[in-house]
């Protein structure tokens, strides 16, 4: 059993396709096991992704995600990093492949409604940057 972290970005609550987006993960198997809606500063959002500090991207990101609520929550379910990412779609919507969340649902390369952890090691930093142990049911 493995677990990850997802959000819904601020431009997924606008469009207002949180039930959309939970509707795929457990149509696919994938269990909810914490959750919960919150708005970050500009000062989380740059902790959050200071592994991109360096690209050109950096800034304009973390107004983004600071730009309204998301919603996080820890996916759990077999080989749930891979499986969500599939459902997700390549960061770039043009490039995502049909049916996928960002496909159907993103207007840009930024606004691309979802964020999903990119392997183990990033997925257990990512929750514990959300969600303490009391927080996640299983
Ligand atoms: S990935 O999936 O992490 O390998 O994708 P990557 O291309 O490295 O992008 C990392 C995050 O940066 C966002 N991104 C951008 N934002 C704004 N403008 C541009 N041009 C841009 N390119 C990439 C991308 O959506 C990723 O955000 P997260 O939240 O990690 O999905």
């Amino acid at each position: 059993m493995e677990r990850t972290l997802s959000i819904i970005k601020p431009d997924g609550v606008r469009k207002n396709v949180i039930g959309e987006v939970i509707k795929r993960f457990e149509g696919a198997g994938i269990h909810i096991v914490a959750m919960k809606m919150l708005k970050l500063s500009k000062e989380d959002a740059k902790r959050f992704y200071a592994v991109h500090k360096d690209r050109p991207f950096y800034d304009s990101l973390t107004d983004f995600m600071s730009s309204g609520p998301i919603v996080v929550m820890v996916l759990e379910g077999n080989d749930v990093i891979k499986k969500n990412r599939e459902l997700m779609g390549a960061t770039n919507y043009k490039e995502a492949a049909a049916g996928t969340i960002r496909r159907d649902f993103a207007t840009d390369i930024e606004q691309n409604v979802v964020h999903g952890s990119d392997g183990p090691d990033t997925a257990v930093v990512e929750i514990a940057f959300f969600f303490n142990q009391l927080e996640i049911y299983s």
